[in-house]
């Protein structure tokens, strides 16, 4: 069976072996503040040991809460940052590209609540107008405003449409066992819920119900995907050289130090998309703080080289990629010979698609190595739901390490609330008046 694995080597030209191992010794530090809860942030570590410690009695609750909206054609997860990213780099990872224009093997799961687009939600609204739906709505705090305006909009909508009863065992929610109006509005409507742990933050919190409910109603094994996140979390338990983690954490530290302030995430394969944007809020919530931090970016290749390609072959040299390389593919389709050959394509006749893609990704990494750009590849053998288990939980522990060893508070996220405080104010949000004259007095 094929691991997930990292290679640094092409780094060396930027930063020495010896500058990344120097970090060991602060990595081991991080894993036992991890594993002992002795490092700042330590009420918030709940993900680190979950994999293992998840029952498998709470991922049948899960599947059988995912069943009660068979006959649905939608299921609207609702939820914003780490209670929505999770779940839709999983699905879209793992969805047929083109799954919206084929026929439906179960409900289709649609987002909302992760913006305030007027826009998107009259779209949504239109779309499920007649329709059997059913909603998973997500929020720790239970008092987010986008996701709570959301739901506001889809209760009534699905009340309307299937009376109050009938939507109840409809709606799921995802909230903390006690606080928030959340909590308080599932308890007097009876809704089904599953519980938020206090000591898991939101980007922290795909392996909980919070992704796995969704995963779930898409269809997808969410046993095998904890199944992947166990193995990896026994694997990356240690400081010693074979840990994934640690070799990931360390050298973009290092390179951090040597001015890399900018991380790209590449993927080859656009269905990695939105776990790039996973990826970047569990990095950039988790380390830009203090003043600090990698600025985490991503794009997807060979799309971006024809846009963004220039600027990293040949702009500052702030930057450092990170690859994810899929090796086997789930499908194989070959390029066809042609007689006439008008296009000039016969020399790659008879190649699969992903030769090619193979052969751009590493042509591609030498060029941006040879340009300054320091490079990272991490191989996942293949896209399915055990290996985004690993790669979800290797992620993660990796943002631990890599946030001690930056010296910051990896688990908290101060910055988030200063748009919030501005809204409320300017929205006259009660208990915000000071705030409002301050900000009024601001607008010029
Ligand atoms: O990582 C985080 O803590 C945030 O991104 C939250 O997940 C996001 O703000 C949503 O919060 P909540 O789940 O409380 O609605």
């Amino acid at each position: 069976m094929k691991k997930i694995s990292i290679n640094n080597q092409n780094v060396l030209g930027s930063v020495s072996e010896d500058v990344i191992k120097a970090l060991n010794c602060a990595a081991a530090d991080a894993i036992e503040k991890l594993d002992k809860g002795t490092g700042a942030g330590n009420d918030f570590l709940g993900w680190v040991k979950l994999p293992a410690e998840t029952p498998d009695a709470l991922l049948d609750e899960i599947n059988d809460a995912a069943k009660a909206f068979n006959g649905c054609e939608y299921v609207v997860a609702i939820g914003i940052g780490g209670s929505y990213l999770g779940a839709k780099a999983v699905i879209s990872a793992l969805s047929d590209a083109f799954a919206e224009y084929k026929p439906a093997k179960g409900p289709r799961i649609l987002f909302a609540g992760q913006n305030i687009g007027e826009d998107y939600t009259y779209e949504l609204v239109d779309l499920l107008k007649g329709k059997k739906f059913g909603i998973i709505v997500i929020s720790k705090s239970g008092t987010t405003t986008e996701p709570a305006i959301a739901f506001r909009i889809l209760k009534e909508l699905l009340e309307s449409q299937e009376g109050k009863a009938v939507a109840s065992k409809l709606i799921v929610a995802i909230t903390d066992a006690k606080k928030g109006a959340l909590r308080k509005l599932a308890t007097e409507e009876g809704y089904k819920t599953f519980v938020i742990a206090d000591n898991v933050g939101g980007r922290f919190s795909v392996l909980t119900p919070v992704g796995l409910l969704p995963i779930a109603a898409a269809g997808y094994d969410i046993k095998a995907l904890v199944e992947g996140a166990r193995a990896m979390q026994a694997a990356t338990a240690q400081a010693d050289d074979e840990n994934i983690a640690v070799k990931y954490a360390t050298t973009r530290n290092a390179l951090y130090q040597a001015g890399k302030k900018i991380e790209i995430l590449v993927n080859y394969n656009p269905k990695l998309h939105y776990f790039a944007e996973w990826w970047k809020q569990l990095y950039g919530e988790s380390e830009g703080k203090d003043k600090k931090g990698i600025f985490p970016a991503s794009v997807d290749f060979t799309t971006d080289l024809h846009s963004m390609g220039q600027w990293i072959q040949d702009g500052e040299r702030t930057i450092f990629e990170t690859v994810i390389t899929i090796e086997e593919q789930s499908h194989e389709i070959t390029i066809p010979a042609d007689k006439d050959n008008l296009d000039g394509l016969n020399y790659i006749a008879g190649k699969r698609i992903d030769e090619v893609n193979k052969m751009a990704e590493l042509g591609t990494r030498i060029a941006h190595v040879d340009g300054g750009v320091p490079n990272m590849l991490i191989t996942l053998p293949r896209l399915d739901e055990k290996n985004l288990g690993g790669l979800i939980y290797f992620f993660e522990i990796a943002c631990g390490i890599s946030g001690y060893i930056l010296d910051v508070n990896p688990f908290n996220q101060p910055g988030v609330e200063d748009y919030k405080r501005n809204m409320f104010a300017l929205l006259n949000k009660p208990g915000y008046e000071e705030e409002s004259k301050a900000i009024q007095a601001k607008i010029k």
